[in-house]
């Protein structure tokens, strides 16, 4: 794992999207889709306003992007605003020229009994692609990438899991209540993420410098999923001096 700490995580993030920008303008030079895996959550916010900005003044083009969101509850509407498919569609899809077919979020509100086949076809849909390019990542307080939760094997592929109570507690706020959070989601697994070509994890302000630490300098273990990535060999985190404030 590569850091880079920035003072200030709103240009951390236009740097951030600066480097999709080249890859999907390199991918089109190319000719061939780029392949994007996107996260959910207040740290990538930035990096979608910035991707907006040069689409809208710099005529970058979606027309050629795939996209594959590691993540929704479970069980979870599309139309919920608290659905990660409202979030997608509010901070990047509404206004970009992406084309609909090519936009890929696990299903929030598939029947029990679908799920297990919906997240093969997850798996079988990225391989048809040839891989994500690159992957964006924010890191939870329990350690997971994705909702890959502690325990999570660095062989799992997408899957549904079970959220953790911390997991569950931060999101609590914006479910207006711990009660309101699902208990699962459908996430990516480790493995997904691993076979990206390139990472880039974000993680901005001081509660996220422990398990940032741990994620970069503890041993590996399934106990915090993030340490896995210290296994892969182009994987970058995006840190801001409170993130990173605890690294040695
Ligand atoms: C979201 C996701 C999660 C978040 C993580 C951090 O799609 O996969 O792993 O990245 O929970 O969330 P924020 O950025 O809200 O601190």
């Amino acid at each position: 794992i590569h850091n880079v700490v920035y003072d200030d995580a709103h240009y951390a993030s236009s740097v951030v999207a600066a480097e999709i920008a080249q890859l999907i303008r390199e991918r089109e030079q190319e000719g061939r889709p780029c392949v994007l895996g996107l996260a959910t959550g207040s740290s990538p916010i930035r990096v979608y306003e910035e991707l907006v900005r040069l689409h809208r003044e710099e005529g970058l083009s979606f027309k050629n992007v795939v996209t594959f969101n590691l993540d929704e509850y479970y069980p979870m509407s599309n139309q919920n605003v608290q659905s990660y498919h409202y979030f997608m569609q509010e901070y990047l899809f509404k206004h970009i020229d992406i084309p609909e077919e090519n936009i890929n979020i696990p299903k929030g509100d598939l029947e029990p009994e679908e799920v297990l086949e919906f997240c093969v076809s997850y798996e079988k849909k990225i391989k048809s692609y040839g891989g994500l390019d690159f992957q964006l990542l924010g890191i939870g307080r329990t350690g997971h990438i994705g909702f890959n939760e502690p325990g999570s094997h660095f062989n799992s592929r997408t899957r549904l899991i079970t959220l953790d109570h911390l997991t569950r507690s931060d999101a609590a706020p914006a479910f207006l209540g711990i009660e309101n959070v699902p208990k699962k989601a459908i996430t990516m697994g480790i493995r997904t993420v691993l076979d990206a070509r390139r990472v880039v994890l974000l993680a901005w302000g001081q509660n996220k410098a422990e398990i940032v630490q741990k994620a970069v300098e503890g041993e590996i273990t399934s106990q915090v999923p993030s340490t896995y990535l210290q296994e892969h060999d182009n994987t970058t985190f995006i840190l801001d001096k409170g993130a990173a404030s605890e690294l040695t």
